[in-house]
């Protein structure tokens, strides 16, 4: 049997939330259906930030309710904070039923001065605050998805010691989060980086709870994807076209293009239930909703052959 890898979809909420127009709601779930249709099966849908912060995820719960049940399909929500918890609740209960398909997200960063932009809080805060938000998340019926930002380099630090993200990833597991997805939010990480990191961590961290958030601002994401296969992950994040960025991370770009990764991961034989053609289709869905032309070599090439 061809071994499995698990593509996790960030596009909706990590691209969608970096793009300067609101997308609308109907558009958003026009996205998420056919990222679903290609055989997407875990998709960061959107965040319950404060909509002063991020407004183009303000229609958060409208879009919460209005997302489909697919056999299979699990999408996932990023709350920052209690209120974010509060928000995303009252939207999970349909008919006096609780929706088990959705799971939160919560996310903080190894250094200290990317938290404080992101946050508005210190990581000792954020950790504290975090303390209370994953159990309650777990209490309220949630599986829970633990971000680490800024692990192999921060825009404000420079290099941050693999110590900081291999401590926090750690409490994030003893907090109860099933997974922790490491971030190269700016997208710096070279190959040998991503391994000296990951051996840390590792130390720490089982593989089987990592998964990997690469950023290709040097385009360097898929050989570090590589290493993290490598050294046993298999979960890896990306975004649909390379949706993406941060708003606290000046100059970062998108996400590693999902049809990239998967494009590599189906010619070394990994099977990850994604159809690539109708991939692409979701990638070109995603070009008419943002209005312009996305970063996907994939995707453009493919789009080229069709042309
Ligand atoms: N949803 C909606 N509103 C929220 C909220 C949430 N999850 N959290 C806070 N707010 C509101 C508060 O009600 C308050 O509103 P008011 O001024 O009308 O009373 C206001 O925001 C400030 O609240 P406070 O708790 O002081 O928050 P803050 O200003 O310290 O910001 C965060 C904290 C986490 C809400 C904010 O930093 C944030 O949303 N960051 C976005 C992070 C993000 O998503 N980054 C990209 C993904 S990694
Ligand atoms: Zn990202």
């Amino acid at each position: 049997m061809a071994p499995s890898v698990t593509v996790y979809e960030v596009g909706p909420r990590d691209g969608l939330q970096n793009e300067a127009a609101s997308v609308p709601t109907a558009e958003k779930l026009a996205l998420v259906r056919a990222l679903a249709d290609a055989g997407v099966r875990r998709i960061e849908a959107t965040s319950f930030v404060s909509p002063r912060w991020i407004p183009q995820l303000a229609d958060a719960g409208e879009l919460v309710r209005a997302l489909p049940r697919l056999p299979g399909v699990s999408f996932v929500v990023l709350v920052p904070n209690a209120k974010g918890l509060e928000r995303l609740s009252e939207c999970l209960d349909v008919a006096g039923e609780r929706r088990a398909d959705v799971e939160a997200a919560v996310v903080i960063s190894a250094s200290e001065q990317h938290n404080r932009k992101n946050l508005n809080r210190t990581v000792e805060e954020t950790l504290r605050e975090l303390e209370g938000l994953v159990p309650a998340a777990r209490a309220a019926g949630l599986r829970v998805r633990g971000y680490v930002s800024t692990v192999f380099g921060c825009p404000y630090e420079g290099r941050i010691a693999p110590e900081r993200p291999a401590a926090i990833a750690a409490q994030l597991v003893a907090l109860g989060c099933a997974q922790v997805s490491l971030g190269d939010t700016i997208g710096v990480a070279t190959p040998g980086d991503t391994r000296r990191v990951l051996e840390r961590i590792l130390e720490d961290v089982p593989a089987d709870r990592l998964a990997l958030h690469m950023h290709d601002t040097h385009g360097t994401a898929l050989a570090n994807v590589l290493v993290g296969l490598e050294a046993g992950i298999d979960t890896f994040d990306a975004s649909i076209g390379g949706l993406g960025g941060c708003p606290y991370a000046p100059g970062a770009s998108g996400n590693l293009a999902t049809e990239d990764l998967v494009y590599m991961l189906h010619g070394m034989g990994y099977e990850t239930g994604i159809d690539l053609g109708k991939l692409v289709a979701a990638g070109a869905l995603a070009q008419r909703i943002v209005g312009r032309r996305l970063p996907g070599k994939t995707l453009q090439a493919e789009l080229a052959k069709g042309a």
